[in-house]
This record gives C-alpha cells, sequence and structure tokens, in this order.
C-alpha cells in the first residue's frame, strides 16, 4: 500500500499567517502539523509515502523530511499547480501508486488514540475496496457528512448538509483500491470548481464497494484549519505529552518501535536534536529496558 499526504492548498482561514507559509509547516505545540498526518501512515505501516504541496512550497517540505532513509522509509514529492481538489491527488500520484492500494491523509488533520494503529491493520488487512472513517461531531454541517446501518455499510454521503442526516463527520483519512486512479479521473469539478474527496466515495457508494469505520472515544480526531483549531491542537498535544510523558507523533520513535530503523540510526537522530526536549526524549527511548 502507497500513502500520499496532501500539503498544499490555500490556507484562507489562517491568513495572514499563512500568506507566506504553508499550513502545514506551522507548529502544533513542539513539531509541524504534518508530522501527526504522517504518523498516521507510519503507524499504518506504509513505508511508500507522496507529498504533494504547492509550487511555492514544496521544497521546504523537501528540505524538512528529506528522502525519508533516515526513517527507514521513502519520500516522494509531486507539485499541485493549483488547489483543485482532494481527488486531484490521485491523478497528480498515478504512476506513484502504479498497481498498488492507497491511502490518502490530509495533511492539517489530526489523529490520535492508543486504539488507532489496530483500527488502521484491520482496515488494511479487510482488503475492503474503499474504507472511510466517521466521527461524532457536534456541527456536522460544517463537514461532510456520512450515515450507515449497523455493519458499516454507507447509505449516504453528503457534502456540509444544511440538514445533516446523521452526526457523524467523514475525517481526512481514506483507504482506496486501484481503482481509485480511474474514478478520480472521471469525477467532473464541483460548483466551487474542485474534485471533490465526496465524489470519489460517492461512486464507491454506487458501487456498493464503501465501508465506513467509526472511530471509537478513545480516538481523537482535530481539524487545524483555522487559528482556535490550531491553537486547541497545541494545547492538546502539550497536555497528553507533559502528562503523559509520551509524545504524540514522533516520527523518529514510531519508525524505531515498527522496526524501520535500528538503535544506532534512532541515536543518531537523537544525538542531532540534545539540545531539545523532541531530542532527550528520543534519545531516552533507548535507555527503556
Ligand atoms: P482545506 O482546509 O479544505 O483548504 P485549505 O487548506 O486551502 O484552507 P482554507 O479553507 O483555509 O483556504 O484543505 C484540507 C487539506 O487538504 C489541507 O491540508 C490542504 C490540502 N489541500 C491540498 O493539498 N490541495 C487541494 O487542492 C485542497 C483543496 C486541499
Amino acid at each position: 500500500m502507497k500513502g500520499i499526504i496532501l500539503a498544499g492548498g490555500r490556507g484562507t482561514r489562517l491568513y495572514p499567517t499563512t500568506k507566506v507559509v504553508s499550513k502545514q509547516l506551522l507548529p502544533i505545540y513542539d513539531k509541524p502539523l504534518i508530522y501527526y498526518p504522517l504518523s498516521i501512515l507510519l503507524f499504518a505501516g506504509i513505508k511508500d509515502i507522496l507529498i504533494i504541496s504547492t509550487p511555492d512550497d514544496i521544497k521546504q517540505y523537501s528540505d524538512l523530511l528529506g528522502d525519508g532513509k533516515k526513517l527507514g522509509i521513502n519520500f516522494y514529492y509531486k507539485i499541485q499547480e493549483e488547489p483543485h481538489g482532494l481527488a486531484e491527488a490521485f491523478i497528480l500520484g498515478e504512476e506513484f501508486i502504479g498497481d498498488d492500494d492507497v491511502c490518502l491523509v490530509l495533511g492539517d488533520n489530526v489523529f490520535y488514540g492508543a486504539l488507532l494503529p489496530e483500527l488502521l491493520q484491520k482496515v488494511i488487512k479487510s482488503k475492503n475496496k474503499a474504507t472511510i472513517f466517521a466521527y461524532p461531531v457536534a456541527n456536522p454541517k460544517d463537514f461532510g457528512v456520512v450515515e450507515f446501518d449497523d455493519k458499516g455499510n454507507v447509505l449516504s454521503l453528503e457534502e456540509k448538509p444544511k440538514e445533516p442526516k446523521s452526526k457523524y463527520a467523514v475525517p481526512g483519512l481514506y483507504f482506496y483500491d486501484n481503482s481509485v486512479i480511474e474514478i478520480a479521473k472521471n469525477v467532473k469539478p464541483s460548483p466551487r470548481g474542485e474534485l471533490e474527496i465526496t465524489a470519489v466515495n460517492n461512486e464507491y457508494l454506487k458501487r456498493k464497494e464503501l465501508k465506513v469505520e467509526v472511530f471509537s472515544r478513545g480516538v481523537a480526531w482535530l481539524d487545524t484549519g483555522t487559528p482556535y483549531n490550531m491553537l486547541k491542537a497545541g494545547s492538546f498535544v502539550e497536555t497528553l505529552q507533559s502528562r503523559q510523558g509520551i509524545y504524540v507523533a514522533c516520527l523518529e520513535e514510531i519508525a524505531w518501535r515498527k522496526g524501520f530503523i535500528n538503535d544506532e540510526q534512532l541515536r543518531k537522530i537523537g544525538e542531532e536534536l540534545k539540545q531539545t526536549d523532541y531530542g532527550k526524549y528520543i534519545l531516552s527511548l533507548l535507555e527503556e529496558d
């Protein structure tokens, strides 16, 4: 399975901050926002990851993340000329995806929960053609909303409905089989001129191939699209890290626990960052039994 992370967009809700800086590079407490969705791909065991961003920003992502070898994985980069919509990821990523299945995660979505790695493994093993997730929210009108039966079969999907049929929003994490490339190519732009991910999901729904997994109470999904939500996400991470002493989305730790890198490789990264709490945390992992 391949992974794609969308780190472009306009970020207009965060202006003026994002006028010259890409949203996904902004810090959520102690690390760039993109680390959080990246951690999800690593937890899913995905080692080939395409990072898509704007012509202006793509270099900054490659400067930050490199080729991935330090983490025992591979990062690839692709420019999206204009924010034409989420579904364009599969057209831009066609060559990268090849004959594989693919997981798309939005670069501004933060997920956290002890049960999440298990859930991701379950989805990958299920071999479903398309799996999306559902998360109960107080303001479903602001999201894509999914209605489903007790077997996880999707009944309806609506983008920002005036009268939501359920309280379940669809987070920015999607698993598809290879036919997503053809499906995305056939999506027509919406009235706002974007290739909508909801159109892709609706095509799978029409084919009776769309499944939904509900995030349980133990999983948190945070959107970081506005200044207030960014602050809330940052303080959530700070609280977890300082109370539990366990880091959220420490990519080096996940790569090490997954066996992508060994003790020596982890130590080297920790040494380079040892003037920071982040580096000290990495080194402390090696002192565990
Ligand atoms: P959005 O939050 O929908 O859009 P945005 O980031 O441009 O922000 P705003 O609404 O404030 O202008 O995008 C969700 C995520 O997807 C975000 O991480 C940016 C990314 N994205 C792309 O990379 N390409 C696209 O064409 C779109 C629409 C979004």
